[in-house]
């Protein structure tokens, strides 16, 4: 009875490591499983105190879903920290590309097909004198934003990082505890472990 339960629980379990969720946010540090797979074998072959497996397997579980979820949340607020930065420099880049399209559009127009060389030479000499200024603010524009927009990722960055460790800390507070108590159930039985955790 006990054994078809640990193989259903044992299969579940692999299924569980083998399932992919999604690549990208898919939370780092959960290299326990193999430790915990090697004492699921272990004891299986002594058989003692298997029910241990039945009632810590679905904590563990819980424990790494809770961590999924943390995780996956600290992943999503930095994806929609990212989309608002984003939007909030949606105008200002749209109104340096036009200024682009201001300074270059009537430079690119001196060279006309029919004009005269000496009038082509001369347009880019007006055109490029009243666009040097223009020029000259793109530059410096460009540089201030990409400075100030450089600085609102690296904000939302710490934030994520303190929120990816914050996650990767309960996780493993949790999971070293739910461990502890099986391995201690399966060196004691369950009742001795209920009696201990009750007090
Ligand atoms: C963008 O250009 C518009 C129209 O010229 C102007 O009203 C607006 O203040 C500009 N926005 C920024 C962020 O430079
Ligand atoms: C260039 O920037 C200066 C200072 O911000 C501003 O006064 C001037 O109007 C700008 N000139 C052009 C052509 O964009």
């Amino acid at each position: 009875m006990f054994s078809k339960v640990f193989t259903f629980l044992l299969v579940a379990f692999i299924g569980q490591i083998l399932a992919d969720p999604s690549i990208d946010s898919k939370p780092t540090g959960m290299s326990e499983d193999l430790k915990l797979m090697e004492l699921m074998m272990y004891q299986s072959k002594s058989g003692e105190n298997m029910e241990c497996f039945s009632v810590y397997l679905p904590i563990l579980q819980e424990v790494d879903t809770q961590y999924k979820i943390d995780y996956t949340k600290c992943w999503t607020d930095r994806q929609s920290g990212a989309s608002a930065i984003e939007e909030r420099y949606s105008e200002p880049r749209s109104n340096l590309s036009s200024t682009a399209y201001d300074i270059c559009g009537p430079l690119l127009e001196c060279e006309q097909k029919d004009s005269e060389t000496q009038s082509v030479f001369e347009c880019y000499e007006k055109v490029g004198t009243e666009k040097s200024t223009p020029l000259n603010n793109l530059t410096l524009d460009g540089a201030q934003l990409a400075r100030e927009i450089a600085e609102d990722f690296r904000r939302i960055d710490i934030i994520a990082d303190a929120c990816y460790a914050e996650s990767y800390r309960t996780y493993s507070n949790d999971r070293n505890d739910a461990q502890a108590r099986l391995e201690d159930c399966l060196a004691n039985g369950l009742s001795e472990t209920v009696t201990t955790i009750m007090n």
